[in-house]
Order: structure tokens, then C-alpha cells, then sequence
């Protein structure tokens, strides 16, 4: 009998969110390399572990973007109709939107994601700091076409999409998600987006494997979820993180090595791993100025305005549709 995973799924009682997630799981760790989407790293506790993350001394991201909106916060405003309509994908922290929201003049923010009872509550919060703001959250996977909601209509947009999780993207779906941004946006919009910027690996490879082993718990934990939602059997002790830069494809890749030879049971499903062998967990792209500048012209999209800060760790992007 031919089984397929969607049909497995099914056959348990999961919520439609829990369901997508279980067919991924299953067809991706039947794959050769094995592989797991980072964006399952994001339960509550991942959640958690990421934030952790970006205030890790090795960790530059985070506070590098932090530095150059607030640098150049003025100058962003600058750029940006009057009373427009922030539309931001995928919204965690609301730390980055908030420098957005005290240096410029918007009518209206509608965050995007996936994790609905988290977007209420920042919204929530967002109105209480931001009395004149109008805040529509969209509970949807901004990785797929979504529509935006009828109160914005008549309103310029602009998108912002911060802290590189476009390097997650591998580079067609990067132009995809960019292609499908300038689509939903519309005709004049602009964009506002933060690309980390390719450096010494040594750099690179600390911040991916720093020395208090948060990353790694964040790695690890994707095993954790699995195990909890979909009654998996990953004994956490048998696999180890593990960060590499490659250096061809300017990413780092975060892999879960099984520490020997095991089989893991997930829904009714085996899957065996020989010792070494990797679940490729992540793919963090990084880019140059140039190379950038060339993705977003081949998906629509002029780039206005290029900033980085003094070591050129981080790159943050005024972008327009093209015509
Ligand atoms: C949230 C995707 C930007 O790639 O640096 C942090 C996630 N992974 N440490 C990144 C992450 C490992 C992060 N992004």
C-alpha cells in the first residue's frame, strides 16, 4: 500500500496548523541530506531561545540593526509617505518596529505572522503606546500570497521585513518572497529591509556557535517540538549542534548530527540516522551590497537608500517598486 504523509496526518487528530507541520516534517526527514524548516524553530520556547540569542555577545545582528534604524531613523522617515501603512512580515519583538513608529509619521500598522495569540498581544500593546495608530494585525504565513485588510486600501504601503530573515530564504525563494511582497504592496510601495552582510568567518561561525550554548538549545529544541507535538521519539542526547559557514554559497548551516546510529520513531514512521548524519536545520544567507542590490532588481524592486553601520556588519535597505 502506497501511504502518504498527508493521509498519516490526517488520520490523527491535529489542528490544520499542526497537520502542515506534521506532512513537512515527515516528507523532508525522508529526504537525502535530511532536513527540517527553520520555521518551525518558533514554538513558545524557541521563541524564547531566540530572543536569548540576540543579545549574545557573539551575536551581532540584532544590535546592529538596532543601531543603524535608530542612526538613521530620521532619514528613513525621511523616504516615507505621509500617513502610510506599515506592513511588516512576520513580527516577533516589537523593539525594531517601534523605532520605526516613534521616528516617522504612520497611519496605520498591520503586522503579519503566523503565531496569532502573539500578534494580538503586541498589537494590544501597540495601541497602548501608539494611541493614534490604527493596528491591524493579519494572522497568516507571510511566506504565502495573503491579503491585507480592506481598512488599508486607500493607503500608501510600506513593508518592512527586519533582522535578515530574508537570509533564510534560499536565493528563488528570496526573489519569490520579494516578487509577492511588491505584489501584495501594490504600485508605489516602498519597503524597509534588514540583510546581513557577509564578513570574516570567523565572526560568523562564533555567532553561530556561541560559548553559553544557547544557540544550540535553539537548534535542538525544533526535536523538542516534534517530540511534543507530533509524539515523536528524539532522544535529545543523541544528536548535537552543529554550525558551518560555507563558504561557496555564503551561508551559514546549521545542521543536527545524530551521535550514532539510531532510528527515530515520528508518527508511526522510522526514520534512521548513521552516526554523523546531519538534519540540515537551517540556511542563514548572507549577502554582499552588490549581491543584494542585484536580487532586489531582478524581483521588482529599486533600492533608494543603502545603510550599514561603521564595520559594515549589517546592511539595512529603503527599497521602491519598480516601475
Ligand atoms: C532570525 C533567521 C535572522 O539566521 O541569524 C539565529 C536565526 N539562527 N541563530 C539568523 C538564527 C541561529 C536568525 N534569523
Amino acid at each position: 500500500m502506497n501511504v502518504h504523509a498527508p493521509a498519516l496526518a490526517k488520520a490523527h487528530t491535529f489542528d490544520e496548523a499542526t497537520s502542515v507541520f506534521a506532512d513537512d516534517v515527515i516528507e523532508n526527514l525522508a529526504q537525502h541530506p535530511k532536513r527540517l524548516s527553520p520555521k518551525y524553530f518558533y514554538d513558545a520556547a524557541g521563541s524564547e531561545l531566540f530572543e536569548q540569542i540576540t543579545v549574545l555577545p557573539e551575536y551581532y545582528p540584532t544590535r546592529t540593526e538596532l543601531g543603524i534604524l535608530r542612526g538613521r531613523g530620521n532619514e528613513i522617515a525621511d523616504i516615507i509617505p505621509q500617513s502610510a501603512a506599515l506592513v511588516e512580515f512576520g513580527a516577533g519583538a516589537t523593539t525594531k518596529v517601534r523605532l520605526l513608529l516613534e521616528r516617522c509619521d504612520f497611519g496605520a500598522y498591520v503586522p503579519v505572522d503566523i503565531s496569532g495569540d502573539f500578534l494580538n498581544a503586541q498589537a494590544d500593546a501597540l495601541r497602548k503606546d501608539f494611541p493614534g495608530l490604527d493596528v491591524y494585525p493579519v494572522a497568516a504565513d507571510f511566506t504565502a500570497p495573503f491579503a491585507l485588510p480592506e481598512d488599508i486600501t486607500g493607503m500608501a504601503k510600506v513593508g518592512f521585513f527586519p533582522g535578515s530573515t530574508l537570509g533564510n530564504f534560499e536565493p528563488h525563494e528570496a526573489r519569490a518572497f520579494l516578487r509577492s511582497a511588491r505584489e501584495i504592496l501594490g504600485a508605489s510601495a516602498q519597503m524597509i529591509i534588514g540583510v546581513d552582510l557577509e564578513k570574516n568567518e570567523r565572526v560568523l561561525y562564533d555567532a553561530y556557535n556561541d560559548s553559553a550554548g544557547v544557540t544550540a538549545r535553539f537548534n535542538l529544541n525544533v526535536l523538542v517540538r516534534i517530540n511534543r507535538e507530533l509524539g515523536g521519539n528524539f532522544d535529545l542526547s543523541a544528536f548535537m549542534h552543529r554550525s558551518v559557514y560555507n563558504r561557496d554559497r555564503h551561508r551559514i548551516e546549521m545542521h543536527l548530527i545524530s551521535k550514532k546510529s539510531q532510528t527515530v520513531r515520528i508518527l508511526g514512521r522510522n526514520f534512521s540516522f548513521r552516526p554523523g548524519e546531519s538534519i540540515h536545520t537551517e540556511s542563514s544567507y548572507k549577502y554582499s551590497l552588490e549581491r543584494f542590490t542585484a536580487l532586489a532588481c531582478d524581483s521588482g524592486w529599486k533600492v533608494r537608500e543603502s545603510w550599514t553601520d561603521q564595520d559594515r556588519m549589517f546592511s539595512v535597505h529603503a527599497l521602491a517598486a519598480a516601475d
